[in-house]
């Protein structure tokens, strides 16, 4: 079992979105998926919600996506997080000393951003912080990228980034918006709504696709720790 939480603490990146559709792919992949949303605006647990439940881990539209909350989470016994290959944490744009906490026990972060100054600027921040918390940085990756605004900063960022920098860039696309109002993750909108499939069209579908296989590949190669500390430790 792997626990990776998405975070950055500028709001507004696609944390939530890209929890949403990561954990698509990853069951698309044969993986069982916990999903859990620690950000009080529950996003993630509201995108995810079938009926109304107070059991600790729910059920979802996908077989192999359950939810939570961390509130919920850290109630859990190890036996319960155990049957999952994927715990994913989605993160409040904060940096209290919960979010320094869930950041440590994930063991490996994510960071979304998009390319404007204030998100560039404050990734040192953001990285500094994953080290300070004894986490891994997993990798950097750029969302909602407008190649006419973009570009030049882009290869500029590739070059200082380097390694830490994810080849996946999710592009800007308003149909993410569009699938999130219809409580659809980008691809199962694009089915439901007979989309043809074609590289130009399902490009925000195959860019979702590529970063989580980017990111299988990247934490097969992360040594991690990967047993769940029970109830009290978090
Ligand atoms: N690739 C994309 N193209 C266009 N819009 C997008 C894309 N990804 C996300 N968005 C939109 O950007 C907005 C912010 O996304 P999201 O809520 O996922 O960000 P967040 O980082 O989780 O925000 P917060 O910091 O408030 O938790 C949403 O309205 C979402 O629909
Ligand atoms: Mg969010």
């Amino acid at each position: 079992m792997i626990r990776i939480a998405l975070y950055n603490n500028k709001g507004g990146v696609a944390k939530s979105t890209s929890v949403i559709n990561l954990a698509y792919c990853f069951q698309k992949a044969g993986k069982k998926v916990l999903v859990v949303d620690c950000d009080q605006q529950e996003n993630c647990f509201m995108f995810f919600m079938t009926a109304k439940d107070s059991s600790p881990i729910l059920p979802s539209d996908y077989e192999n996506i359950k939810h939570t909350t961390w509130t919920r989470y850290i109630e859990l016994d190890a036996c319960e997080t155990d049957q999952f290959d994927y715990i994913v944490f989605d993160l409040p744009p904060a940096m209290t000393d919960e979010v320094k906490r869930i950041i440590h026990h994930s063991g490996i972060v994510f960071v979304p951003t998009l390319l404007g100054e204030f998100e560039v600027a404050g990734l040192k921040k953001v990285t500094v912080e994953i080290s300070k918390q004894q986490a891994r940085l997993g990798g950097i990756f750029i969302t909602m990228y407008q190649k006419e605004n973009d570009a030049a900063i882009l290869t500029e960022f590739q070059n200082v980034l380097d390694a830490q920098m994810m080849r996946t860039v999710i592009p800007f696309s308003r149909t993410v918006r569009e699938s999130l109002k219809a409580g659809l993750p980008i691809e199962a909108y694009f089915i439901d709504k007979k989309v043809p499939r074609s590289p130009t069209s399902w490009k925000i579908v195959d860019a979702y696709d590529n970063l989580a296989l980017e990111m299988m590949e990247r934490l097969e190669k992360v040594d991690t720790p990967v047993t769940f500390q029970p109830k009290g430790v978090v």
